[in-house]
């Protein structure tokens, strides 16, 4: 496997960032991963739209220009022979002696890209068997729209769910409402087919997938209503799904132990995720 670090294509093995980088030391810096399908990036245009958000709200330099990144995704899939599966970029602060405020004007960004493999056969067996999620009361800063490698609460969560043998942990408000998962953004399907997603405008991510799928609601004729939910409504619903560049829609078949209507992944989720590919860009 090769990796791409600050302007070199290195042996994966070997592939090592500063002790005093700041992304190690204070998690300052910021990610995207991109699923690669049939040897293309999905959505790359909006990956590095969010990507140049990310990096303007926090204040940190493009390590590349805008132009040649695509160049180093792309170059890193080829030398790892990736036809399905994601590719993975981080930016820091880049490296400074440890000290909590910016470090000098021209400390040059940190950036890492790898790449890897991913079955598409192993993903469509999992969706037609679903996923399991369990809940956690929110315990994140307000500023998860961040696409931050500060990621500690999800590790958690996500780990608590593994442990409970479930495969997502939804992070749930002091009011009830189901704002995202650890790695993913939560939907459900209502009685009469309509799609519900919280709104994006705050306390979440605003994923690339959920912007997407709101494209593909539109084609297959489904109605979307951007709101909150509670657990109780997510456990009632029809069906339940969770979004993100590694899982496309996933069907969810219970939710702290409780099935979601039958217990077999909802009829829309899996026609959601069929129909992706075909608006993905
Ligand atoms: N996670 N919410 C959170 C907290 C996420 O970490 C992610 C993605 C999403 C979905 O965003 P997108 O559709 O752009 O992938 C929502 C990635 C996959 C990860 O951390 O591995």
């Amino acid at each position: 496997r090769i990796a791409y670090v600050n302007g070199r294509y290195v042996a994966h093995a070997d592939a090592f960032v500063h002790i005093e980088d700041r992304g190690y030391q204070f998690a300052d810096g910021v990610y995207e991963v991109c699923e690669v399908a049939r040897g293309f990036i999905v959505d790359m245009p909006r990956h590095l739209g969010r990507l140049n958000r990310s990096l303007t709200e926090l204040s940190i330099d493009w390590p590349v220009t805008r132009g040649v990144l695509p160049i180093i995704l792309s170059e890193v899939i080829r030398r790892n022979h990736v036809t399905d599966g994601l590719v993975y970029l981080q930016v820091t602060r880049g490296v400074a002696s440890r000290d909590f405020v910016f470090p000098a004007a021209d400390t040059k960004p940190s950036l890492v890209v790898t790449a890897r493999k991913a079955d598409p056969a192993a993903a469509a067996k999992r969706a037609e068997s679903g996923i399991k999620v369990i809940t956690v009361p929110e315990n994140r800063w307000d500023r998860v729209d961040i696409k931050s490698v500060g990621l500690l609460p999800n590790v958690l969560a996500k780990q608590k769910a593994k442990e409970a043998g479930a495969q997502e942990a939804w992070f749930v408000d002091a009011d009830g409402t189901v704002k995202e998962g650890g790695s993913s953004n939560a939907w459900i399907v209502t009685g009469d087919g309509v799609l519900v997603t919280r709104p994006a405008e705050h306390g979440i991510l605003r994923g690339i997938t959920r912007t997407t799928l709101f494209e593909v609601a539109a084609k297959l004729g489904l109605k979307i209503e951007e709101r909150g939910f509670s657990v109780a409504e997510a456990k009632a619903a029809r069906e339940a799904f969770i979004s993100s560049a590694t899982t496309i829609a996933m069907p969810i078949v219970a939710i702290d132990g409780a099935p979601v209507a039958n217990g077999h992944p909802g009829s829309i989720t899996l026609s959601l995720r069929q129909a992706f590919f075909d608006v993905a860009e």
